[in-house]
This record gives C-alpha cells, structure tokens and sequence, in this order.
C-alpha cells in the first residue's frame, strides 16, 4: 500500500497534464497488420520534441526527467512564450549503449506546429526530431509502465513478433531497442493504456519501407 502510494505520488506531475482531455492529439498511423494482442502500424513523417537523459540508469527516471522539461517547454519555455497543445504519448526509447542505456523522452508535435514549432530555451536541451516513415510493431499493456514490467512486455512482443514476421522477409529493428508509449495521466489508475513500441523494416505489404 506504502509503496504504492509513493509511487503514485512521485509520478503525479508526470502526465498530470494529460488529465482533463480525453481527446489529445496523437500521431497518426494505419495498421497494416493486426492480430489479438500485436499490431503493426505505418507512420508516416513525424516530428517529435525530443529530451535525452544522460546517465540515467532506470526507466523510470528518465522519464520524469525528459518529461519535466518538455512539459516546461509546452507552457511556455520557448522562444516565443507560446503554450502548446500537449500531445499523447510520452514515448520512452531505450537504446543499449557502451555503458548502460540511452533513454530518450519524446513529445509529438501536433500537425499545426509542424515546420516551425517554437524553438525551446537552450537549458531545456531539447531538440526537434524528424522520423522518416517506418513501420512500428506494437503491443498494448494495462497498469502503470514501470521499470520492473517493462522488459518482460518487450520479451512478450519480440516473441510474438518471430512467430508473426517468420517467413515473411520482414526483420525486427534491433530487439535491444525499444519504446514505450503512456497515453494516461498518472492520477489514473485503472483503464490506462500503455505500449511497447519496436520498429519493424522490410514488412512486404501494407507501404512499409524496404530499409
Ligand atoms: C515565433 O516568433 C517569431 C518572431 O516573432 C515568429 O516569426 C514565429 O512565427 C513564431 N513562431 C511560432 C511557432 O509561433
Ligand atoms: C527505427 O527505424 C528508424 C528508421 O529506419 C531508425 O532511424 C531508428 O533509429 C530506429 N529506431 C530504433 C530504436 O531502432
Ligand atoms: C487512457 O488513454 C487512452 C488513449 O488515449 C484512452 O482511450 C483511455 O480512455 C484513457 N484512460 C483513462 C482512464 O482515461
């Protein structure tokens, strides 16, 4: 119960932002594949604000860390004192690094900014991140996304995913990097929504990109 209350507690700015509207804009995709618990979904260009964590060791962490500057950047720390619409999800990447992880936070950044979004102040350390079109295999998952689940939702999609993709010419992205995508404000505590994300390159259909 203690834990849990902390936990709770320690995370309530983090989305706390995203309580109110049940309609927050979110990058759009098509699904080009789709079974009970995996989809694969295209995506074309988008951009992301982008926050990465140095010398973070947890999940966790570094997502209230990257969060809580672009969530500084949206109200206002930026260049023209704008307050931006907040998007859904806050994407976590998790890259293996020489030493430990590379954690980066990202923000989409809705379509009517695309182009010229606010620059944000420098000591935010963010930066604008333009994905080319790619395909994202991707499983949801209920509960709060945390440090000691997260890994086990990966396994569970990468095992999915060699049944799925086997024999289909398609390659997984390298297993060790991942995403997970919150879609929930902390304050909620049940109904969220949560997903790994790992890219998938050469699906043959669907408009997919070959690389
Ligand atoms: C920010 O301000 C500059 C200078 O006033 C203006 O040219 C630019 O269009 C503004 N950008 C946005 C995204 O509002
Ligand atoms: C996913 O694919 C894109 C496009 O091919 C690439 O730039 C990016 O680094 C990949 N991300 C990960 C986490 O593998
Ligand atoms: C969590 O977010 C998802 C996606 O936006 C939404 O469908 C769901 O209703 C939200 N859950 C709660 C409890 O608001």
């Amino acid at each position: 119960m203690e834990r849990k209350f902390i936990v709770v507690r320690e995370l309530s700015f983090l989305l706390a932002l995203l309580c109110c509207s049940d309609a927050l804009e979110s990058p759009p995709f098509t699904v080009v594949h789709s079974e009970v618990d995996v989809e694969i979904r295209l995506y074309k260009e988008l951009l992301w604000m982008s926050a990465q964590v140095q010398g973070a060791t947890s999940f966790e962490k570094s997502t209230e860390d990257g969060f809580h500057r672009l969530y500084q950047y949206v109200h206002g720390a930026n260049a023209n004192s704008s307050r931006l619409m907040i998007t859904a999800p806050i994407l976590t990447t998790m890259a293996q690094a020489p030493r430990g992880s590379d954690y980066t936070v990202r923000l989409y950044v809705p379509e009517k900014h695309e182009g010229a979004p606010p620059q944000p102040y420098a000591e935010l350390d963010l930066h604008l991140d333009k994905w080319k079109t790619r395909c994202i295999a991707v499983r949801r998952f209920s509960g709060f996304a945390k440090d000691d689940n997260i890994n086990k939702e990966k396994e569970a999609l990468v095992s999915r995913l060699n049944k799925i993709l086997d024999g289909k010419n398609a390659v997984l992205g390298d297993k060790s990097s991942y995403a997970i995508a919150q879609y929930n404000a902390s304050s909620h505590l049940s109904g969220r929504l949560n997903e790994v994300w790992i890219n998938v390159s050469g699906y043959a259909s669907g408009g997919c990109p070959s690389y």
